[in-house]
């Protein structure tokens, strides 16, 4: 790239979509969180952002097209190829079948493969080599995620003058749960890598410092440890929003107001909906929700048409055992739901394996009456923020997941631990028949709360720490 950076984001996954049009295909801006947050940091300067474009790479394509850089609404995009081999190794192998279900309680048990390990140190390697390219003298680096952890290291050995930032959107475990983790001191050292660790929660934070300890003999101090070159690295809790207002606007939309209302007629017009939006995974508790919504309805607690769950349930790393195993079972759990409660032309859940607009997703939100989020371990779950924020009626009513960081700050939801049904299902029903004025009196509270914490404040309290933190060291 002959332009360099002064800000870099570094992602698996890059912030733009294939969209096929008339004329062939095209890249468009993807409707992400983190894009949108970083976009006015991004835009008003020489920045870039270096990651994956979810596609596997062609070998016959020569490298140089599959590495091209290219702007789109103001972002300089560096894309990094990654193989088919790759994926099942660093993607699909030690990203999400080693460090995902570890990161999450191991909820389910973490499979660990020795090759996986080389592949995710040599996909990491070429982000870490493309981000040195684009990045200019004494630049800001920003590395997100799991995926990336061994980069913030492999950076600052090619790159001592940048400043580095690493922020994790998942948990970090506790102590007795990482060692089980091969190459672990390999993964400590390469987020050592960066001058500023943030993660969701005070207590992955704490953690990582008690980690450092651990396995590497070092000396952490109140939020901080001194390397033995004498270089400091902090590390604190950052915790991710949305846009807010954008998603008020939506929401607030003559569109999704109507698209809404034909959501309900479509749905039977019943008294009560009870929405969940997760991606398929076996983190977020699905098929113990519906094993509760079943339980409500065969108790005679709750009862089809009056009330009716719509399940959306969005395809996600659809080569994975244990994913496809978890669709299997959640399906076999609809159907029986469906045949056991179901009447004709109103079944009792709507399961939708689909992805949707932000529209649908918006209009969605302001249709139900009660959302359930109920993940057994989640680093933030942003559906949870978006339906607040969307609902701009101050009507509907939020169940949540104790285990989800989102938790610890929309203390008006009614708050369950998704480990002991009853205490879910006691949740359920009081959200379900708490009057209009609670429901809004707790609605209004979690929205005011998510005005002054939005993703445009998170990023700038996450940078602006980063700048700190380099000053001091
Ligand atoms: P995770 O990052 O684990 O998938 P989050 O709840 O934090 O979970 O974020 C999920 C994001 O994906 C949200 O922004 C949500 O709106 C979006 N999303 C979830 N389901 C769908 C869907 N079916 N179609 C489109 N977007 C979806
Ligand atoms: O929340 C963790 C995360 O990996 C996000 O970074 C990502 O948007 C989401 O889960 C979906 O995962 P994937 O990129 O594997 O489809």
């Amino acid at each position: 790239m002959d332009q360099e950076s002064s800000f870099v984001v570094v992602a698996n996954r890059l912030p733009v979509d294939r969209v096929t049009t008339d004329a062939g295909s095209e890249w468009r801006r993807s409707p992400g969180g983190l894009v949108t947050a970083l976009h006015p940091v991004l835009s008003g300067q020489k920045a870039t952002w270096v990651g994956w474009t979810g596609a596997a790479a062609d070998r016959h394509e020569n490298d140089l097209e599959a590495t091209e850089p290219f702007e789109l609404d103001g972002i300089r995009i560096r894309p990094v190829p990654i193989f088919q081999g790759e994926i099942e190794r660093y993607y699909e192998g030690f990203s999400n079948s080693s460090l995902w279900p570890l990161y999450h309680d191991a909820v389910e048990s973490p499979v660990f493969k020795r090759r996986w390990w080389d592949e995710y140190r040599k996909v990491n390697k070429r982000f870490a080599d493309a981000a040195a390219e684009v990045a200019g003298p004494g630049a800001t680096v920003w590395v997100q995620d799991y995926q990336l952890q061994l980069v913030p290291a492999m950076l600052r050995a090619a790159r001592p003058d940048l400043r580095i930032g690493f922020f994790l959107h998942i948990p970090f475990p506790p102590v007795e749960l990482f060692m089980q983790l091969p190459r672990r001191a390999d993964v400590l050292q390469g987020l050592l890598g960066a001058d500023l660790v943030g993660f969701q929660r005070p207590l992955n934070a704490h953690n990582f410092l008690q980690l450092t300890r651990h396995v590497l003999g070092l000396r952490p101090r109140g939020d901080c440890v001194e390397l033995p070159d004498g270089r400091l690295v902090f590390a604190g809790a950052f915790p991710i929003s949305i846009d807010v207002a954008e998603m008020e606007k939506l929401a607030a939309s003559d569109e999704v107001v109507q698209r809404a209302a034909k959501f309900r007629a479509d749905l039977g017009k019943p008294k009560t909906i009870i929405l969940g939006v997760d991606r398929l995974d076996y983190t977020k508790g699905i098929e113990r929700r519906l094993k509760i919504f079943r339980e409500l309805l065969a108790e005679g607690r709750l009862s089809v048409p009056d009330t009716v769950m719509v399940q959306v349930a969005t395809p996600s790393r659809e080569r994975i055992e244990q994913y496809r195993s978890l669709r299997v079972k959640v399906e076999r759990e609809v159907g029986r739901i469906n045949g056991e409660y179901g009447r004709v032309g109103v079944p009792a859940v709507h399961y939708l394996h689909q992805s949707y607009s932000r529209t649908d997703l918006a209009a969605l939100y302001r249709a139900a009456d009660v959302m359930t989020v109920t993940p057994l371990r989640d680093g933030m779950n942003l559906v949870a923020k978006e339906y607040v924020a969307a609902r701009v009626d101050n009507a509907g009513t939020l169940v949540l997941s104790e285990f989800a960081g989102a938790a610890a700050e929309l203390r008006q939801a009614f708050l369950c631990n998704p480990h002991d049904l009853d205490n879910v299902k006691d949740s359920m029903l009081r959200a379900i028949h708490t009057e209009g004025a609670d429901a809004a009196r707790r609605m209004r509270i979690m929205r005011r709360h998510l005005k002054t914490h939005d993703v445009q404040a998170w990023a700038e309290s996450f940078l602006t720490a980063l700048d700190r933190t380099g000053r001091t060291a």
